[in-house]
């Protein structure tokens, strides 16, 4: 009878220590504040010029705070850039392509946008390629992701240097592991990353630059890490 008391004694004991364990744990993943925006223009722009490093340092603040690696890959293939509109605060992105085979006809794309920040509208139109579809998956953050449509009550405020450049104003709040569709072949569509800043992976048929049009005729894509 002892020996079965004291058995009993252990498992609770154990239990105890177990859960002071696990619910440290948790303690400390409930605690954990929201990522959120940290650099304005004024951080990112030297003499009218993006700074690569500060850019770099800002999404790099980010894969830390989700825990995503900075590996070889990504150094080696990431890109940044502000359109060369000179509001990188609101109007930019990082991404990389995973993989862009025109021969096979697939593309794996990962976009980095930080809190607040807007990917253009844009289009991608038939070249010697059929027209871009693309899908996106949520990892990290949420965003609202913009397409043709019925206008969506409670809009957000969007980026107020492109407001004579967006024709759509239907969205979804799209949260991490949904996954949005392309409305329409050669639609516009843009995302808007919500103030956790947003890492989303997108698949598509091959990507032609020379099918990519963005509605801001200001745009350029220029990728500031080279
Ligand atoms: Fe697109």
């Amino acid at each position: 009878m002892k020996t079965i008391k004291s058995l009993f004694i252990l498992l609770i004991g154990l239990a105890v220590a177990a859960c002071s364990g696990e619910c440290k744990k948790e303690e400390v993943m409930k605690t954990k504040e929201p990522y959120q925006k940290k650099y304005t223009n004024a951080d990112f722009y030297k003499d009218g010029k993006l700074d690569p490093e500060v850019a770099l340092k800002a999404y790099l603040d980010m894969f830390d705070y989700y825990g995503v690696p900075y590996s070889d890959f990504v150094k080696n293939n990431l890109f940044i850039t502000d359109f060369e509109l000179g509001d990188f605060e609101n109007v930019g992105m990082a991404g990389l392509f995973w993989v862009n085979d025109s021969a096979h006809q697939y593309f794996g794309h990962e976009i980095y946008l930080l809190p607040g920040q807007m990917i253009l509208e844009h289009r991608h139109m038939a070249t010697n390629y059929p027209p871009k579809y693309e899908s996106w998956q949520v990892r990290h953050g949420w965003a609202y992701n913009y397409s043709i449509g019925e206008p969506t009550p409670d809009a957000p405020v969007l980026p107020a240097s492109q407001k004579d450049f967006i024709t759509v104003s239907h969205f979804q709040k799209q949260m991490v592991d949904e996954v949005i569709h392309l409305a329409e072949a050669e639609s516009p569509h843009f995302l808007f990353a919500g103030p956790q800043g947003v890492i989303i992976t997108e698949y598509a048929n091959y990507h032609d630059g020379n099918g990519l049009r963005f509605t801001n005729p200001k745009a350029v894509f220029t990728n500031v890490l080279e």
